[in-house]
């Protein structure tokens, strides 16, 4: 095994454990160690591919420097030390129907990772995805839904979600948001990059659906007047 190996495992791993030490209980939680029982994370499986490097380097930079939460320490250091490793990429349309309306500002920064799913860079799966998700400051990932049931793990201190109503509510660094197959979410980022990391269980193929709200332009606009 390589060093670069070493450390993307270790990254794995330490989300592993994150979810058995603080999520045992909560439905997704429960959900995805169960799929994870099933995925063979032995040395021998990992796979080693070229990592890609991202244009969004400086954002995710401050985005891994902003998980300050002492729980999520482990994550942060095993993400710091892989993060040249990894293999970076941005959502493209192939994620979603023609001419689904994402927003300028998802277009401008979003950015994941895959660590065990197709085409991944630790583990390949034909049906899970886990992996880490970033967006840039101020960015509003407008109300959609997926078939695929998604577990998020927040790493970042502070991002808003609404499911289905006009409403936000804040979640902090270290909560899990569970989306059952269909649930309608939305995540507004304030003035720090929100980072994740994202389960998709099952129908891992399945296209995200945009659910147009009315209230979108104001809220971005609101974003857009965050102080810093
Ligand atoms: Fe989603």
């Amino acid at each position: 095994m390589t060093d670069k190996q070493h450390r993307i495992q270790a990254l794995i791993y330490s989300i592993v454990t994150y979810f058995q030490n603080h999520g045992v209980g909560m439905c997704g939680v429960d959900l995805t160690l169960d799929r994870l029982k099933g995925i063979d994370l032995s040395d021998e499986k990992l796979i080693d591919l070229p990592p890609q490097e991202t244009r969004h380097d400086e954002v995710l930079k401050n985005a891994i420097a902003g998980i300050v939460a002492p729980e999520l320490r482990d994550i942060k250091i095993h993400l710091a030390a892989a993060k040249d490793d990894l293999i970076w990429r941005e959502d493209n349309a192939q994620f979603y129907p023609p001419g689904a309306d994402l927003g300028e500002g998802y277009a401008k920064c979003n950015l994941h990772t895959l660590l065990i799913g197709p085409a991944a860079c630790g583990y390949q799966h034909p049906g899970f995805r886990l992996g880490i998700f970033m967006m840039g400051p101020r960015t509003l990932y407008r109300d959609h839904n997926h078939d695929a049931p998604e577990l998020y793990l927040n790493l970042s201190k502070r991002s808003g979600w609404r499911f289905g109503t006009p409403d936000w509510q804040d979640y902090p660094a270290g909560s899990f948001i569970w989306n059952a197959a269909g649930r309608p979410h939305a995540i507004r980022v304030y003035e720090q990059p929100f980072l994740s990391v994202f389960v998709w269980l099952e129908n891992v193929n399945s296209l995200c659906n945009v659910i147009p709200s009315d209230d979108w332009a104001e809220v971005e606009q609101d974003l857009a007047k965050q102080p810093n």
